[in-house]
C-alpha cells in the first residue's frame, strides 16, 4: 500500500454544489483538517448550496459562484488561493437530458474541462513550488467503457466505448486529461466510479426518483424490461476513494472505484419499495432510453490493492441510509421538486 505522498493545504473543487462534490467536501472539512475548499460552482439546475447549509460560514470553505470554462476566473482563485489540487466534478452529469440536448454536455465537460486544465498548467508554470506538489484530479465514469454482456467487468485497460452524448463527453474529458499529462506534465490523475448513491442527490436519477415518488404513491418509471444491471457505490466510499487517489494515487494512473454491487433496476426498485412499504403495483414499465446500456461492472481490483480501498457499507446497509436520510429530509426533497431551492444562493450568499 502506498504512503500518503500529498497532503493537500488548499483544493479547489469543481461543482462542489452537486450531488457528489457537496458529499466531497462535507468529508474533506469534516475529516481532513487542514485542507481548505475553494467551491468552484456556476449553480445550473443540479447545484444546490443547502447540500453545504451548515458549511457555508466554515472557516475553511470559501464558495465562488461561477464557470470552470472561465479562465481568467479559475487563473485567480488558483494563484489567491495557493491552490495545490484541483477536484474536478463539475458537469453536466444526466444521461437522460444528453439525449434530449447533447451540446451543453460538449460544452461543460469536453470545452469546461480543456478550459480549465489550461489554467492548471499555465499555473504551474508560474508557480515557485515545484509542480509535482500539485495534483488534477478528473472525477470520471464507468460509462465511457460502454456496455457489457452478461459477463466481464471493466478494467482500467478497457478500450473507451462511449454510447450516450454524456458518457462520450466524459470519454472526451479523460482523453484532454490524459494529453495534457503526457504532452504538459501536468501531475493528473483519472477516476472511473460506478453509479452513485446517497444523501444529497437530485431526484431525476433513479434511485431518489424512485424514493420521491414511492412516498408520494406516484407510479415508478422503470425503462425497458428493467433487467439493466449498475454497480452500485454509496457515495461517501466514493469519496474516501478520491481522497485516497488524490493523496497517494500514482500520477498519470487510471483509477477504477466500485463496490461490487451489482443489482438490476427491478430489485433495487423492489427494495426500495419494501423499506418504504409501499406496493409493486406502482411498478410502471416505460418506454427504454435509446440506447440503454445493458450492464456495468467494474472491476476495483487496483484502488483495492494499491492503495488498499474498500467500500465501508454494503449495498443494502447503504440503501437503508439513503432511504431514511431522504424520508427525514423531506423538507430538502420538497424544496428542489417545487424549484425553491434556487432562490437559496440570492438569499443565503449574496449582499453577505
Ligand atoms: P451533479 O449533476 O449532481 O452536479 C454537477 C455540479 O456541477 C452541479 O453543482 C453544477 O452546478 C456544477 N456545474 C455544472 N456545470 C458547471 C460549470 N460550467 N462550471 C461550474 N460548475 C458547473 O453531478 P454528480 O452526480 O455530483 O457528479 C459529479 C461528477 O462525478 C461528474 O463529473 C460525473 O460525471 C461524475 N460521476 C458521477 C457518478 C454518479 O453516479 N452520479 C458516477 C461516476 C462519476
Ligand atoms: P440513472 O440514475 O439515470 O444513471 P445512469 O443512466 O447514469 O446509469 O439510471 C440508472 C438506471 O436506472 C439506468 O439503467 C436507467 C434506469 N432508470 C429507470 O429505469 N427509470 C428512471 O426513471 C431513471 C431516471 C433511470
Amino acid at each position: 500500500m502506498n504512503e500518503a505522498t500529498f497532503q493537500p493545504r488548499s483544493l479547489l473543487v469543481t461543482g462542489g454544489a452537486g450531488f457528489i462534490g457537496a458529499n466531497f467536501i462535507r468529508h474533506v472539512l469534516d475529516t481532513h483538517a487542514p485542507t481548505r475548499v475553494i467551491n468552484l460552482d456556476v449553480l445550473t439546475y443540479a447545484g444546490n448550496l443547502e447540500n453545504l447549509a451548515e458549511y457555508r460560514d466554515h472557516p475553511r470553505h470559501v464558495f465562488v459562484k461561477g464557470d470552470i470554462a472561465d479562465f481568467a476566473l479559475v487563473s485567480r482563485l488558483l494563484d489567491e488561493h495557493a491552490i495545490d489540487g484541483v477536484v474536478h466534478f463539475a458537469a453536466e452529469s444526466h444521461v437522460d437530458r444528453s439525449i434530449v440536448g447533447p451540446a451543453i454536455f460538449v460544452q461543460t465537460n469536453v470545452a469546461g474541462t480543456l478550459s480549465l486544465l489550461h489554467a492548471a498548467k499555465e499555473y504551474c508554470a508560474r508557480r515557485t513550488t515545484r509542480s509535482d506538489g500539485f495534483r488534477f484530479l478528473q472525477v470520471g465514469t464507468d460509462e465511457v467503457y460502454g456496455s457489457l454482456g452478461a459477463t466481464g467487468f471493466f478494467t482500467e485497460r478497457t478500450p473507451l466505448d462511449p454510447h450516450s452524448p454524456y458518457s462520450s463527453s466524459k470519454a472526451a474529458a479523460d482523453h484532454l486529461v490524459s494529453a495534457y499529462f503526457h504532452t504538459f506534465g501536468l501531475p493528473t490523475l483519472i477516476t472511473r466510479c460506478s453509479n452513485n448513491y446517497g444523501p444529497y442527490q437530485f431526484p431525476e436519477k433513479m434511485i431518489p426518483l424512485m424514493i420521491n415518488n414511492a412516498r408520494h404513491d406516484k407510479p415508478l418509471p422503470v425503462y425497458g424490461d428493467g433487467l439493466n444491471v449498475r454497480d452500485w457505490l454509496y457515495v461517501i466510499d466514493h469519496c474516501t476513494a478520491l481522497w485516497g487517489v488524490l493523496t497517494r494515487g500514482q500520477i498519470g494512473n487510471v483509477y477504477n472505484i466500485g463496490g461490487n454491487n451489482e443489482k438490476t433496476n427491478l430489485e433495487v426498485v423492489r427494495s426500495i419499495l419494501k423499506a418504504i412499504g409501499k406496493p409493486e403495483s406502482l411498478i410502471t414499465y416505460v418506454k427504454d432510453r435509446p440506447g440503454h446500456d445493458r450492464r456495468y461492472a467494474i472491476d476495483a481490483k487496483r484502488i483495492m490493492s494499491e492503495l488498499g480501498w474498500k467500500p465501508s457499507v454494503t449495498f443494502e446497509q447503504g440503501l437503508a441510509r439513503t432511504i431514511e436520510w431522504y424520508m427525514a429530509q423531506q423538507a430538502w426533497l420538497d424544496r428542489v421538486t417545487s424549484g425553491a431551492y434556487k432562490n437559496y444562493y440570492s438569499s443565503m450568499y449574496e449582499n453577505r
